[in-house]
Parts: structure tokens; sequence; C-alpha cells
């Protein structure tokens, strides 16, 4: 990636991948990624903020080099210690093991962890700042977006803000800003789903980065991922806002806490004869509810009040899309939600206390207590549907679980 100036002495030095298909194994890269990395230039110090993931290492000092030598570089900022930003810290102090280390107390464990050796460094706390020789680096404090130890930085002069992940987006295209894109709309696309599947949960952290930034004058955002924000700044912080806030038209919940149960009953649904490797088709019961969660919507933002899991044991385990449902539910902030698991097998319907051992694990209280049934529900058994129905409403509502 050939090295773009965002201001005088003020680089973009990191790499692209464009050719990422799945980042953290999980989240789809439909456009690629990039690892912005930006070389800051003072009249008496340089500082680099944040590195790239490890196997660019060597593409990122190609890029330093073209600057000055990386031996001259003084400071390296690590905003974020994700192995994604901070993995090239690793080959950067080999070619340069006097440069200090900046990062919050919080990333030092993570660096100390992922360097396994010791480095020169300095902790930086809210508001402190760091002189480069008329070039000043402010740093704030932004924990949980999406770290603990996230800070963000800003270049006072040239009134530009580096906050890493935040504010970020999974795309690569030839161009570095965002008024130079030839395909605008992906890459707002792209924007949205980052901010879906990555910062979601962290509303009140990034509703406190909002407020804080309100006084801060950027004209500029340089995210480690993506387009480098020149054109509207402004309105990327507040689509945060407008989301975390969950005032925007058209997400709103409607209905207020009203919870609609529907029982039915299933015969053979999936192979009632339990088969082999029992799986169980019956279904017991049947929750659900208008608006309710929905894992696999990474664009909605409804707001998430209760999950009652369904679920047959297939092979002595809990299915495929089951699994991925609840793997989804980690892009939604469920701690403390009503949740409970049914469903009916056939030979011995392991798969519902392997999910309310999962939901346990996620901090979410499962209650009332699971319910299954063998096979088709009897009568009796269609009685304790409905009381389960019951409880469940009761708990979802706002009753005691
Ligand atoms: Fe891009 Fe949280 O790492």
């Amino acid at each position: 990636m050939p090295i773009v100036t965002l201001a005088p002495d003020v680089y973009c030095v990191g790499v692209k991948d464009p050719g990422l298909a799945i980042f953290d194994i999980v989240i789809p890269t439909e456009h690629g990624t990039t690892y912005n990395s930006y070389l800051v230039k003072g009249t008496e110090k340089t500082a680099l903020i944040d590195c790239v993931k490890r196997p660019f290492a060597a593409e990122l000092l190609r890029n330093i080099e073209e600057i000055l030598p990386v031996s001259k570089l003084d400071y390296v900022i690590v905003n974020h210690s994700e192995p994604d930003h901070a993995g090239a810290l690793i080959e950067l102090l080999e070619r340069n093991p006097t440069v200090t280390v900046l990062l919050s107390r919080s990333a030092k464990t993570f660096v100390d962890n992922l360097v396994n050796a010791g480095f020169p460094f300095r902790i930086v706390g809210d508001d402190d700042e760091l002189q480069l020789g008329g070039k000043t680096l402010r740093f704030i404090n932004a924990p949980f977006l999406h770290w603990p130890d996230t800070i963000l930085t800003y270049l006072e002069e040239e009134k530009i803000l580096f906050p890493c992940d935040f504010l970020g987006a999974h795309y690569s295209s030839p161009h570095t800003f965002n008024d130079e894109l030839h395909e605008p709309a992906k890459a707002r696309k792209a924007f949205e789903f980052y901010y879906a599947t990555i910062m979601r949960p962290y509303k009140e952290h990034i509703l406190k980065a909002c407020e804080r930034l309100k006084d801060v004058p950027f004209r500029m955002i340089a995210p480690s991922h993506g387009p480098v924000l020149r054109k509207d700044p402004r309105d990327y912080l507040a689509y945060y806002e407008e989301r975390a806030s969950g005032v925007e038209a058209g997400h709103r919940e409607k209905g207020g806490d009203r919870v609609r149960f529907r029982l039915r009953e299933h015969g053979g649904d999936g192979g009632e004869g339990g088969g082999r490797g029992g799986c169980g088709g019956a279904h017991a019961g049947a929750v659900e509810r208008r608006g309710g969660p929905d894992g696999t919507d990474h664009r909605s933002d409804r707001r998430v009040r209760w999950i009652a899991d369904r679920t047959p044991t297939l092979n002595s385990n809990v299915p495929h899309p089951i699994l991925n449902m609840i793997a989804n539910l980690v892009t939604l902030n469920i701690r403390g939600k009503a949740a409970s698991v049914f469903g009916s097998y056939g030979w011995s319907g392991e798969a519902i206390k392997t999910v309310q051992d999962i939901l346990t694990s996620m901090r979410i209280k499962v209650a009332p207590e699971p319910m299954k049934v063998r096979m088709a529900p009897s009568a009796q058994d269609l009685e304790a549907c409905v009381d389960f129905g019951r409880k469940f409403a009761g708990i979802a509502g706002g009753g005691a679980p």
C-alpha cells in the first residue's frame, strides 16, 4: 500500500488485506479489510499510532522506512492491543528495542502477553499529552470500545482523531479517504455492519465517548480499519450515537413489554422416532415474540428483552443452527436478560442442558427451569408447557425469576 499523506508530516503507513473473507473466524468481510497505521512526525520526535496484523509486519516496516529509519522511531501508541493492530509490534520491537510503547494500564497486560518480553513503555491516562515538537498527541480514555484497554488519540494541531476500531469499517479499496471512494454506499454499509457486529454491545460506552468527543474539534477521523473519514466525519459519530441511544426511527420497540406466546404441538417434525442418535422432533412448545431477538440479523438494532431457545437433540448434542444462533447473541447486549430453554427429544435430550449451560456461561440466568418432553407431548406435558410459558412470560414481563 503506498504511503498516503493525511496532513503535513502525518502519514498512513498501514496495509490492505483485500482478500480477507472472514475476520476473527466469524465476521464476514465482503470487501476485505485494512490495518491502518499512522506515522506522526514532529520536529523533535516521531510516533507511530497502532501497528498492523503480524503477517503484514514486513510491509509496515517497509512503509515506515519510506519516511524515516525504523530505528529512529521514538514512540508507538497502542490504542488497542488486539493482534490485528498490535501483532506487528513484536517485529517492530526486534528492529527498534528502544522505542517507547504508550498504552493504557489495561493494555499493558495484554501487550505483555502478546510480546512475551520486556519493552520500554509508558502508561497514559485520560487527557495526557505527548509532545513531538509542533505536534501534540492527546489521549482519551475510551474503555470497552471495544476492549477494556481502548484509548483514542487526538492530534491537536491537525485536528485528526485516531480511534482505532471505534468508527472503523472492514472495507478495503484502492483509495484511502471516504470522499474518493467509487462505491461509497458499499463502504457505508460496511461501516454500519461493523458497528452492528463489533460495537453494538457497548452502547453505554459509546454514548460516553460521544459525549466526550462533543468538545473535540476533529475535522478528520482516521480509524484503524477502512477509509479515513475526511468528508462529514461528525455524521459517522452521530450514527453511533443514534444507534446506541436507540432513538432512531423505525427501530423503536412497539407494543411495550407485551409478550405473545404460541403453544403448538408438532408430531414427527424432524424424526419423531428418535432414530440414530435420537433427534426428537416433537416440539413441546414454541415461544415466539413479534420483534424478538434475531441473532442473525446484524442490521437489526432491536432491544433484546428475552430469549426462549427451542432445541432438539442430535447425536447427544446441540444442532448447528441452534449453536449458530447462540453464537450470534454475542453481538447483542444480552447479559441479565430473561431466558430459558425447551424442546423435545427421542433418546436422552442432552441439548437442553447444554444450551442452559452455555447461556449460564454468558451470565444469563435461565428461568424457569428448562423443560423437555420425550417424543410427542401428552396432555399432561401440554399443561406443563402452558405453565412453563406462563412462568416465562411473568419473568420476561418483569416478574421475579
Ligand atoms: Fe481491529 Fe479489536 O481489533
